[in-house]
């Protein structure tokens, strides 16, 4: 039987132009460019200008996600912006891209769920194709981690980078088998706010009237990672029969270079199967998937046919896994 399924029509990403080196960094914490790669796999982050927002670079992310894709802008009816650095309080991020794109129809909103923003966000607009609700969709995951970063903390200020990426996702008919169709094949999403105060920020809106910043338990955090990404994993290979054999490409949350190799090597993933770009933009939160997929597509390595796994783990704790033939 014939299914609706969310089919990826193209990608794009932006990154800042100025590049923080770990080099750098240690001229402002007691921290070094050995510790930083041996701990994380990071070398260098980009970093947004003064006046430069999350926005921004979700508008040049999601131009060059058309333009991949071949579409106009005017046949999107839907954007969804994953996000925890957004413009404003409100309105959402996502209604000034749309305003950027020249967009006046459809719905646009923004998506909170930290580093697991992109796999809810293509979740979301996954289950808004399929019942109907869209045609067309832009995810986007894009962030300004550098606005909430504490400078003089040395634990995080040296793991995160600015970096936006988007998908341009298509609601088409599919022939209903996992083994060759195109599109999203399965999602599988979670939340354990139990764990709400090991990776967080410090301020908001309703509780102290500032912005703040962000605060981790780095170890905390390490310590679940590899766990809860490979249970939705799992989960989400016992859904569809599929394996990590059938597997052409893992492109997970790029945290940290430890958490990804240990994750592929449990679940049996090849290192060669691995999208790995962490040293390039740091932790990139909710931009960091649709980047590396961009990355990918443009080395030439995604390409038509692939299967694609997507995961990632963040604050909340937030986790979910994301399967795809390109
Ligand atoms: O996107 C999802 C959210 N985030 C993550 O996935 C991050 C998860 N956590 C991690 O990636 C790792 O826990 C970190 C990279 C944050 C830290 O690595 P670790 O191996 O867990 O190190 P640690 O926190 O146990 O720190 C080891 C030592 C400590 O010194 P002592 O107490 O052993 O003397 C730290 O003070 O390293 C010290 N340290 C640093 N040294 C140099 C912490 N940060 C730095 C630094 N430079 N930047």
């Amino acid at each position: 039987m014939s299914l609706t399924r969310s089919v990826v029509l193209g990608c794009g990403s932006y990154l800042p132009e100025k590049v923080v080196t770990n080099d750098d960094l240690s001229k402002i914490v007691e921290t070094s460019n050995e510790w930083i790669v041996q701990r994380t796999g990071i070398r260098e982050r980009h970093i947004a200008e003064e006046g430069e927002f999350t926005s921004h670079l979700a508008l040049k992310a999601a131009e060059a996600a058309l333009a991949d894709a071949g579409v106009e802008a005017e046949t999107i009816d839907l954007i969804i912006m994953a996000t925890s650095t957004p413009d404003n309080t409100f309105p959402a991020t996502a209604v000034a891209v749309q305003n950027g794109l020249g967009i006046t129809t459809g719905v646009a909103f923004d998506l909170q769920a930290v580093c697991s923003g992109f796999i809810f966000a293509m979740t979301t607009a996954d289950a808004y194709l399929r019942a109907g609700l869209a045609k067309r969709a832009l995810v986007i995951g894009a962030e300004t981690f550098s606005r909430i970063l504490d400078w003089t903390d040395r634990a995080t200020c040296v793991l995160f980078g600015d970096g936006a990426g988007a998908v341009v996702l298509d609601a088409q008919e599919e022939p209903g088998d996992v083994k060759t169709d195109r599109g999203i094949l399965s999602c599988h999403l979670r939340s354990d706010g139990s764990h709400k105060q090991k990776l967080y920020v410090d301020g908001g809106p309703s509780s102290t009237q500032t912005t703040g910043h962000l605060r981790m338990e780095g170890k905390e955090v390490f310590k679940h990672a590899v766990g809860m990404v490979t249970d939705v994993i799992h989960d989400a290979f016992e859904a569809t029969g599929l394996t990590p054999e059938d597997l052409t490409w893992f492109v997970p949350h790029q945290a940290n270079r430890r958490i990804i190799d240990a994750s592929a090597k449990k679940l049996g993933i090849a290192p060669e199967k691995c999208v790995v770009t962490v040293e390039r933009h740091g932790n990139t939160s909710a931009a960091s998937i649709p980047l590396a997929l961009d990355a990918a597509r443009k080395a030439g390595q995604i390409k038509q046919g692939d299967l694609v796994m997507l995961e990632a783990m963040g604050g909340g704790f937030t986790w979910g896994s994301v399967l795809l033939r390109w």
